[in-house]
């Protein structure tokens, strides 16, 4: 096994963690190589276009369909799509971040949604969730067939186990989980609590944005993102509990061996983790800024054009440096939706308020901007270059509004005062 990471976006890769497990020149031989089973793993139609195909072989010691019958398990914190929604009046929302746990908690159970839209079985839409543990997910695992993963850590550092390798990420990483892949998350130090959030991804799977007149370079550059190794669990076989989101629901079902038995793999369909650090942010170097679009990571297309069913964006350390200009965002209304995070740092239009592991959410056409006192501030500054620095907001931003879920309503998070940081703003019109 090599020790080279395996690195660049879409990238075909082969990896096999025992010498000759995978098979050379075919994906299906009459017995592949060492008694393992060959299994494919499709990420798109057999017949999407070539540029966006995705799939991965698994060579392995079980074939996954080695289970027990599932059944329902119930969470009632963890929701799906529209339906599961609350309508809520056109006001800006924003919650504090929730508590880190003590009692002894999973990833898993330790989901709760916040917002939702669209509907997985139409293969639209996403989600925003919050995460929180303390404890590994020992000898369980999990796989979500109505979406893709993207876990966004925002305090303490998780380890990602999946059928094709381990991954490690911490504030300032994102890590991506493709849909049906199997997978555990645990803190990287059992007992420690970890928190971070989830975008769940209904739709089409996150891609790297076009470029345009940016060039080929740029933004989030291919080659920073970071695929595993094979790795597999040598152990005799014992008792796993497989849990899996399917149609919006969890179900569990019992194995006799752990999922994690891939000891070769190739393909373009993988985990990655990727570096927000490496992110090559660009903006003005004359005057105004650009909009946000610019600070795209991620995104996932609808079926219209530019009109994005997700895009994942980020607001990472920079240089201000444009003359002239009111540099925080301005006051907008917007028809895409919005949903922010705060990994760490501040954000520049909420100085106050906008805490490390709280959310906001200003949706369609919901008026919203910087606070009064941010306002203020950026009205008299002296417009020297200025690092916005050890800061990371992120944004996801869907063409369909993003509906709360009871719990982000009623569970206590949520700041009843927000509108207030708008309260001092005057009219400050002088004719003449
Ligand atoms: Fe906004």
């Amino acid at each position: 096994m090599s020790e080279t990471p395996l690195t660049g976006f879409g990238n075909h890769f082969s990896s096999e963690a025992v010498p000759g497990a995978l098979p050379v020149g075919r994906n299906s031989p009459q017995r592949a190589p060492l008694g393992l089973y060959a299994e494919l793993l499709s990420g798109t139609a057999f017949t999407a276009p070539r540029a966006v195909n995705a799939r991965t072989w698994l060579y392995r010691r079980e074939p996954s369909v080695r289970t027990g019958a599932y059944a329902p398990l119930s969470h009632v914190l963890l929701k799906t799509g529209a339906k599961e929604g609350v309508d809520v009046p056109p006001d800006p929302l924003r919650w504090h971040p929730q508590d880190l746990p003590v009692a002894p908690i999973d990833f898993v159970d330790g989901l709760r949604t916040m917002v939702v839209n669209g509907d997985p079985d139409a293969q639209t839409g996403c989600a925003v969730h919050l995460y929180v543990a303390t404890a590994t997910m020992g000898a369980r695992a999990f796989a979500n067939v109505d979406g893709e993963m993207l876990l966004i850590p925002q305090e303490g550092r998780i380890r990602v186990t999946t059928e094709l390798g381990m991954l490690e990420a911490g504030p300032g990483d994102i890590a991506l989980v493709p849909r049906g892949l199997v997978f555990k998350v645990c803190p990287v130090i059992d007992g420690t609590p970890v928190r971070g959030y989830v975008c769940e991804n209904y739709g089409a799977a996150f891609r790297l944005p076009e470029l345009g007149p940016i060039g080929s370079n740029g933004l989030a550059n291919a080659r920073d993102f970071e695929a595993p190794h094979a790795a597999f669990d040598r152990g005799p076989a014992q008792p796993w509990e497989l849990v899996r989101k399917f149609g919006g629901k969890l179900w569990r079902a019992p194995a006799q061996a752990s999922p994690f038995n891939v000891v070769a793999w190739h393909g373009n369909l993988v985990p990655w983790v990727y570096d927000t650090r490496r992110f090559n942010t660009l903006g003005s170097i004359s005057f105004d800024h650009p909009d946000p679009s610019i600070f795209t990571v991620l995104t996932s297309p609808s079926d219209t054009p530019g009109w994005a069913n997700c895009d994942f964006v980020i607001f990472p350390p920079r240089w201000l440096v444009a003359e002239d200009t009111f540099r925080p965002p301005w006051y907008h209304r917007n028809v895409m939706s919005e949903c922010m995070g705060l990994v760490y740092g501040q954000y520049d239009a909420k100085e106050e308020g906008f805490r490390p592991g709280g959310l906001s959410l200003h949706n369609s056409m919901v008026p919203h901007g910087p606070d009064a006192d941010a306002f203020d501030k950026a009205s008299g500054a002296d417009l020297a270059p200025r690092k916005l620095d050890a800061t990371l907001a992120f944004m996801v931003e869907s063409r369909w509004r993003l509906r709360p879920t009871e719990f982000a309503l009623k569970g206590g998070a949520l700041d009843r005062s927000y509108a207030d940081c708008w309260a001092p703003l005057q009219d400050r019109f002088q004719e003449g």
